[in-house]
């Protein structure tokens, strides 16, 4: 197969005329073979090079993310061999082979992505990567400095000390307290067995960000598809995008407001009540769900403990 311009091969996928396919590669936004190409007059076998604009190979099947808030009783795997729900059966019908990016436990509510993006999915859970992700936890008990900052500075579990963690206390209720969490680590149930580890039981569990993207209004089992614009964001996050430092930074398109893809569709098993679920020990009930901050807490002058907030 003789050597065809890179530039052409960009405009021949339909991404974009050769002109702009220039200042794509100018800007680092292709590659090849999984290297940056900048250089214009670089040429490419189309049959055996992957070219790549913004980690989208061309050839491939179009890849697609989309925002699921998985409600309690699912679980976050592709299948299950316990037979449970899990969260592709509520994004059924896409014709492409998805699956879940990252673990959200069967008791925890809240943002969860699907995608077929291979890459993606690795940035954006690999902890070296360290995409922030937010959860709201009610937790039995009102938790004190002490605990709070042992929380932000790192609190050791049984495999190993957690990394430094964003931690707030949005407000309490009752016996009960609600706390917002950012951390970059993804372990197995790591924040309800932080909250443990200083002595506070979660009661409910709700992520409500990942990266840049945050849940907003779906209702759990409600899913809808990522926007062009938050899919770029989220790759920035991930540090799949590196702007050089001269250049200026794209204005993202302009897009429609996100609208919820799809009704929450009753679930086999385990639908989420009104009020959460059920709370071990006979703990007090309180009012509102982990995530629902509104009208609670002191407001401005929270204390926040952990590193400062970042902003990617
Ligand atoms: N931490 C947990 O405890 N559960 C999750 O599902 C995610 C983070």
């Amino acid at each position: 197969m003789p050597l065809v311009r890179l530039q052409k091969v960009i405009a021949e996928a339909g991404l974009a005329s050769r002109r702009k396919a220039e200042e794509l590669m100018v800007a680092g936004r292709v590659t090849v073979n999984g290297k940056i190409v900048r250089q214009l007059g670089s040429r490419v076998d189309p049959e055996r090079d992957k070219v790549a604009v913004d980690g989208r190979v061309i050839g491939e099947e179009p890849k697609i993310v989309i925002m699921l808030n998985k409600p309690v009783g699912y679980v976050a795997t592709a299948s299950d061999d316990r037979g449970r729900p899990t969260v592709l059966d509520l994004v059924a019908g896409l014709g492409r082979r998805v699956y879940p990016v990252g673990r959200l436990d069967q008791d925890t509510e809240g943002l969860i992505l699907i995608t077929n993006d291979g890459p993606l999915a690795y940035a954006l859970t690999h902890p070296s990567h360290e995409v922030p992700k937010t959860y709201v936890a009610m937790i039995h008990g009102h938790p004190g400095r002490t605990a709070l900052k042992a929380l932000g500075d790192g609190v050791t579990l049984e495999d190993g000390r957690t990394a430094p963690a964003r931690v707030r206390l949005l407000g309490a209720h009752g016996g009960n307290a609600l706390l917002e969490l950012t951390i970059h680590e993804g372990r197995n149930r790591q924040v309800r067995r932080m909250c443990e580890a200083v002595g506070h039981e979660v009661l409910q569990l709700k992520r409500t960000r990942v990266g840049t993207l945050s849940l907003g209004p779906l209702r759990p089992g409600q899913s809808r598809r990522l926007t062009e614009a938050e899919v770029e964001s989220l790759r920035r996050a991930a540090g799949l995008i590196v702007e050089s430092a001269d250049e200026p930074r794209p204005r993202p398109a302009r897009e429609p407001r996100p609208r919820p893809a799809r009704e929450p569709r009753p679930g086999p098993a385990q639908t989420p009540r009104p009020g959460g679920q059920a709370r071990p020990g006979g703990q007090a009930r309180s009012k509102g769900r982990p995530g629902d901050t509104r009208g609670r807490g002191p407001g401005r002058g929270r204390q926040e403990y952990g590193p400062p907030r970042r902003t990617k």
